[in-house]
């Protein structure tokens, strides 16, 4: 299936209802935690005319409710299971206490049907990340777990009404446009390019309108929270400039020409002030340009105040000098892919890894094992130098740190951004590096979510 504007916006949607930036509706209980529930909900995916799909929600709210807090501060979160299977929480990007890190099996015990668990941690980095479920992420997080953990700088630098959060999620609707749940899970996906969907939604609305006014500089808050879908987006042709990649800011904003990508989990953080009243469309950019939202911009009262960037996250420097220097081969998967597993392996063994729905792999081995992939000690630099031997796009994400990316098929980059997750295209080699200073067991895995539950997940320990 494919976004395609024809089979879906054929019957024009009635009105186009307001991205509501998602509000802190968390309750406070008297230890000073927010309550965060998950539960069974619904919502209209598809606008008004579509039905109503069954959902997996955070206090009943999509995405989940936004929460904010100031670079430095705690986050506390008790977080409540109400759902009838095990869950846990991850709060993706954050350089985090191991033992809060949410990774069901890993890090904490899942939590099972009526518990709760208590995440209470510091944020170091100011910036844009998300938070979501992380036990059988594949099914939990693309039915609707997942939401914005916005960290804000000491000096406030965009007032409320110009800091614009957008959480984009790709589903995958029938001809009711309610969520097809009966495909969960499908192995073909898991084999090719993962769980895409054919229709967008923006904080969880279909084609909102986002209200700017002229002369006034906005920040937008990108945050692609699809199972699969990497989203083309082309900033310039609505007037933004990318001041930061998943939640690092740069000294300067970039203009960027043409398209960039932002894959699953990635956040991309714009800056624009439009000069004109009217409506500027947020486009995807993969075949013909789909608007999935518009700005609607109207002419502001008063101040205009100069555009001034947050001051950049301190994050330790890699020594490229002394490095531990490991590969990250990844083979496997459909059209190809799997011809490459064969070198090592018998054909029985290739058909028992496909019976247990294993089918990719890292350095040859599919999916989590008793010993991490790496150990680092605590300080050391560690460069990977990821091969995609498959036919597919994937986006890596690492735990617990965030990363230079260096080079890109043995070219330097112009820009080595600190990411923590990175996108690598079929027969790419992406080199990255970073300090492991952040004592415990860290996952790397490809965030198309059922890549992860199919092979593409291991982990390494720092000590
Ligand atoms: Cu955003 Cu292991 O996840
Ligand atoms: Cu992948």
């Amino acid at each position: 299936m494919k976004l395609d504007r024809r089979s879906f916006l054929k019957t024009t949607l009635a009105s186009c209802a307001t991205a509501a930036v998602p509000q802190l509706a968390l309750a406070k209980s008297s230890e000073g935690f927010l309550e965060l529930k998950a539960a069974y909900g619904k919502a209209h995916l598809y606008g008004d005319k579509g039905g109503a799909s069954d959902l997996w929600l955070y206090n009943d709210r999509l995405p989940g409710p936004e929460i904010r807090v100031k670079q430095g501060e705690k986050v506390r979160v008790r977080f409540i299971n109400e759902l009838d299977e095990p869950t846990s929480i991850h709060w993706h990007g954050i350089r985090i206490d191991n033992t809060m890190d949410g990774v069901a099996g890993l890090t904490q015990p899942a939590v099972k049907p009526g518990d709760s668990f208590d995440y209470d941690f510091v944020v170091p980095d100011a910036g844009t990340y998300w938070y979501h479920a992380h036990n059988m992420s594949w099914n939990q997080v693309p039915r609707g777990l997942s939401g914005p953990l916005i960290v804000d700088e000491h000096k406030q630098l965009f007032p409320p009404e110009a800091d614009i959060t957008l959480v984009l999620s790709d589903w995958r609707l029938d001809e009711d446009g309610v969520l097809d749940t009966a495909s969960f899970g499908a192995m073909h996906d898991f084999f090719h390019a993962g769980r895409l969907g054919n229709w967008l939604t923006v904080n969880g609305v279909s084609l909102p309108d986002i209200t700017m006014r002229t002369g006034v500089w906005h920040r937008v808050r990108l945050i692609n929270a699809s199972a699969s879908r990497i989203l083309d987006l082309a900033p310039e042709r609505f007037g933004a400039r990318v001041i930061a990649l998943d939640g690092q800011v740069f000294s300067d904003p970039r203009e960027v020409s043409g398209v960039v990508r932002l894959a699953p989990a990635q956040r991309m953080d714009l800056v624009m002030r439009p000069t004109k009243t009217g409506t500027l469309p947020l486009e995807m950019m993969t075949g013909q340009p789909f608007t999935f939202a518009n700005f609607q911009v109207t002419e502001a009262q008063g101040s205009d105040l100069p555009l001034t960037l947050p001051p950049v996250n301190r994050l330790p420097e890699p020594d490229l000098e002394d490095a531990l220097e490991l590969p990250l081969v990844m083979q496997g998967g459909a059209m190809g892919g799997m011809r490459s597993l064969l070198e090592d392996r018998s054909e029985e063994d290739v058909r028992s890894m496909m019976q247990d729905g294993q089918f990719w792999t890292f350095n040859g081995i599919p999916g989590m094992q008793d010993q991490p992939m790496f150990s680092a000690r605590r300080g050391e630099t560690v460069v990977l130098e990821s091969r995609n031997d498959t036919s597919f796009a994937h986006a890596m994400h690492v735990h617990g740190h965030h990363f230079r990316v260096l080079a890109r098929d043995g070219e330097t980059l112009e820009h080595q951004d600190w990411r923590d997750t990175f996108t690598t295209d079929p027969r790419e080699t992406v080199k990255i590096a970073f300090v492991a200073d952040n004592p415990g067991k860290w996952l790397i895995h490809c965030h198309m979510l059922g890549h992860a539950a199919s092979g593409m997940m291991t982990w390494f320990e720092v000590s």
